[in-house]
């Protein structure tokens, strides 16, 4: 009763019913692989509201901000505790979700025309995010935090021209650590960043309401899936629940960032073993496998670090953006498509994203090269060596015969639908004995 005299109210003044008729009645897909985008969104809610709850337990001063956290990693302090835990596992399921949403999206071709421009947003969504958690885990000013920043520094130093100054910019100061280094980090984290994340996702799912999802189906002409209201509603709530448990589950069983065991930052110390967070590793493996060589560029030297910590990055970020662009000039392929491929389908695609998979996991493998060089007892340099060679040569074979078997498995596809059945039949002849029946194209 009560929500319907509030429906009439607002549909008095703004004439919502009609918005939201049109909302509770839209079809969703019913594949599996479109709810991967909702578990990223819903980390994406946990995040903010226990991220919301840390601000007011959190102190971004200085040296306070080791022993405030410390003091939410204490675990006498059980509500702090759980949700510090929650608040880092969400970060860390988060990166994962959009990665394997973002998977679903390419291999299934469905960023192609005319939803090139959500996939851009996706994207830039993804690099915010990543860089929300690198500001996130670098602000309780441990060890392995200050280590982090004193790379990032590193690397923004070696711009060529204005390095100085974007160093000086992020510092406050013209040293390391600066004295506004603190409070940006925090102002980026709780504010820029997060904001910049909403705006754009709520730019991602207007765009995805208004284009329609795409969708796996026989015949482009028909709409597959359930309406929102009741049927999709109650599985969405279902994720929701899904991915809270596990979160819940994850934060109390299993301890994540452990500042305490890494004690707060000293310039002069590092811990040995230490990694960061599992998504900005490949930028660390991609700074140990770099050659350290100092380029000369019009006679001003470029640092190493300038090549693996910001080319390369930049250079897959643009490459994924203009994908879109690109697969159409080479496959001729420039039509609308809102009915999906399968990954097979498109054997270019397959072997591209093959590719940068391989890549992208040797690099975050690379990261921690000197642990899996003692527990393999090789010798570090042979095995930075391996992982150079293979990161030019492994995107290259494995590209290749992930493309080679998407061929094969297109071409038996279409053989079966000309050749429905390879069965030989056998028929009776007028003599009494058999003959042998080819198959026959449908
Ligand atoms: C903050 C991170 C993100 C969230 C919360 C999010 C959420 C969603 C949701 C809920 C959907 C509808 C269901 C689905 O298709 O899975 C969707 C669709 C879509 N997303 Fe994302 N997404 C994110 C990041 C990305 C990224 C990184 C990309 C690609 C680079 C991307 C590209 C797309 C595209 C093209 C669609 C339309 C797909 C279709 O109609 O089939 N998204 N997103």
């Amino acid at each position: 009763m009560i929500v319907r005299r509030v429906a009439g109210w607002l549909d008095d003044r703004l004439g919502t019913n009609a918005a939201v008729r049109y909302l509770l009645e839209k079809i969703y897909p019913d594949h599996w692989s479109f709810y991967l985008g909702e578990f990223a969104l819903y980390f994406f809610v946990a995040l903010v509201a226990t991220g919301i709850w840390l601000t007011f337990a959190f102190d971004a001063a200085g040296s306070n901000a080791y022993a405030s956290t410390l003091a939410l990693a204490d675990r006498s302090h059980p509500i702090g505790y759980v949700i510090r835990q929650v608040h880092h596992w969400s970060a860390v399921c988060f990166v994962a979700a959009i990665l394997v949403h973002m998977g679903r999206i390419f291999f299934t071709g469905a960023f192609r025309r005319p939803r090139e421009l959500n996939w851009m947003i996706g994207l830039t969504m993804l690099a915010l995010a990543s860089f929300t958690g690198f500001t996130g885990y670098s602000l309780p000013n441990d060890s392995l935090s200050g280590t982090g920043l004193r790379i990032a520094d590193s690397v923004a130093l070696s711009i060529p021209l204005v390095g100085r100054w974007a160093a000086a910019v992020l510092n406050g100061d013209d040293v390391f650590p600066g004295r506004l280094l603190a409070t940006h980090l925090y102002t980026l984290h709780v504010y820029y960043l997060p904001v910049a994340i909403g705006a754009l996702l709520s730019l991602h799912l207007g765009m995805l309401i208004y284009q329609k999802h795409t969708q796996f189906t026989r015949d482009p002409r028909s709409v597959v899936g359930r309406r929102f209201w009741p049927d999709y509603a109650l599985r969405t709530v279902a994720v929701l629940g899904a991915t809270m448990a596990v979160l819940t589950l994850l934060a109390a069983l299993v301890e994540i960032n452990p500042i305490e065991l890494y004690g707060p930052y000293h310039p002069w110390t590092a811990t040995n073993g230490a990694v960061p967070d599992w998504y900005t590793a490949f930028l660390e493996g991609a700074l140990r496998l770099g050659p350290a060589t100092e380029l000369r560029i019009f006679g001003h030297p470029i640092a190493p670090v300038f090549w693996p910590g910001l080319v390369l990055p930049l250079l897959t970020f643009g490459f994924l953006l203009v994908w879109p662009f690109v697969e159409p000039r080479i496959t001729g392929d420039r039509a609308a498509h809102d009915v999906l491929d399968t990954p097979t389908q498109a054997p270019l695609r397959l072997g591209v994203g093959a590719a940068l998979i391989f890549d992208g996991i040797l690099l975050t493998l690379a990261a921690a090269d000197d642990q899996t060089a003692t527990a393999l007892h090789v010798r570090l340099e042979a095995l930075v060596w391996a992982y150079r060679i293979l990161l030019f040569a492994g995107p290259v074979a494995v590209g290749l015969i992930a493309a080679r078997i998407g061929r094969e498995m297109r071409a038996r596809i279409v053989e079966s639908a000309v050749y429905p059945s390879d069965a030989t039949t056998l028929v009776r002849n007028a003599d009494g004995g058999f003959d042998e029946e080819e198959p026959q194209p449908a």
